[in-house]
């Protein structure tokens, strides 16, 4: 029944995946172009020829390239998770009035936005939107909201994620543009919990570790209606489903977010440790990790892997 109410079709066959997989790891793998971000200090030491790519299919198949199971800090790519767990425990009409999801057109840290958009964070995959998001997590006190989030991206991922404590000691050591984000947020009555309190949490989320599998997976359960295809487990609802994949198509690639789907033509969310997840929906999802980004934060080699993917399984929704 959740498969029946997103859109139909099915991957091609088992095989035609693995080749074409195979292919954009060679045809991409040596691709020697853009810089690793080096604004959180850990993030900085990573090898950048680091190159894994993942497919799961609904039916619960997995197709593996090159390091798909290097586990990185999953960084942005958790936002729109996070705001999948927070619709489905609030409803999602609720977050949508306090957060929007509209594009904002500009960085993923940009304080412009907010003062441009005053009554709103714009959406939950800019950094303002994400923390305010993670601040309507349920629980009264940090560690409640910080075990919800935990928890739910784990039964997105299908096992228990585990935090990177370097990559979070060393982005909450640095990340006095959010806290001051947060802080800016919550002087406009933007901020549903403390704003130092809800940056750390949300600081702690993207210190998550994750592999390009975890991403396929976490992908696929969206593309599934809600149901984690390795698990059988149901994280969130279908309609749910289909508000976060609106709002990722929206601004998953931030200011590059029409190019993308100009591009690619489907739902994908990046973040600055090289990840990117890209869902099909009905039909599963792509993992993909490579740490030298472009200049708006996005993987170059991710883009392009997912490019070829998207084109040569006939991915794209329009
Ligand atoms: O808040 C930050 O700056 C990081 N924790 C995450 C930013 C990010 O991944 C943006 N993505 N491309």
């Amino acid at each position: 029944e959740a498969i029946a109410a997103v859109s139909t079709g099915h991957l091609p066959d088992p095989e035609h995946v693995s080749r074409l997989l195979r292919e954009a790891y060679e045809e991409y793998r040596h691709l020697d172009e853009g810089i690793v971000a080096d604004y959180i200090p850990a993030l900085a030491k990573v090898d950048p020829a680091l190159f894994g790519m993942c497919v799961v299919g609904v039916s619960g198949r997995v197709h593996e390239a090159g390091d798909a199971d290097h586990e990185f800090s999953i960084q942005s790519v958790s936002k729109p998770f996070v705001f999948a767990l927070v619709c489905q425990a609030l409803g999602a009409e609720p977050v949508r009035e306090k957060i929007g999801v509209n594009a904002t057109g500009l960085p993923f840290n940009s304080v412009m936005a907010i003062e441009l958009n005053f009554d709103r964070t714009m959406n939950p995959m800019v950094n303002g939107g994400a923390i305010a998001t993670t601040s309507l997590a349920p629980g009264t006190t940090a560690e409640e909201k910080w075990r919800f989030i935990r928890e739910g991206l784990s039964r997105f991922a299908g096992r228990p994620l585990e935090l990177d404590l370097e990559v979070y000691e060393s982005e909450a050591a640095t990340n006095l543009r959010n806290r001051g984000i947060a802080k800016l947020l919550e002087g406009y009555g933007q901020m549903y919990f403390d704003a130092l309190a809800a940056t750390d949490i949300y600081t702690k989320q993207c210190s998550l570790n994750v592999s390009a599998k975890d991403l396929a997976v976490m992908g696929a359960t969206l593309a599934d209606g809600g149901v984690n295809p390795i698990t059988g487990e149901r994280v969130i609802d279908t309609l749910n489903c289909r508000h976060v994949l609106a709002a990722l198509a929206t601004a998953g690639l931030y200011e590059r977010s029409g190019d993308w789907l100009y591009e690619i033509g489907l739902p994908g969310k990046s973040g600055v440790s090289g990840g990117i997840v890209t869902v099909a929906p009905g039909k599963g999802a792509l993992g993909t990790f490579a740490p030298p980004l472009d200049a708006a934060g996005n993987s170059i080699r991710g883009q392009r892997a997912t490019k070829y993917l998207s084109e040569g399984l006939g991915l794209n929704l329009f």
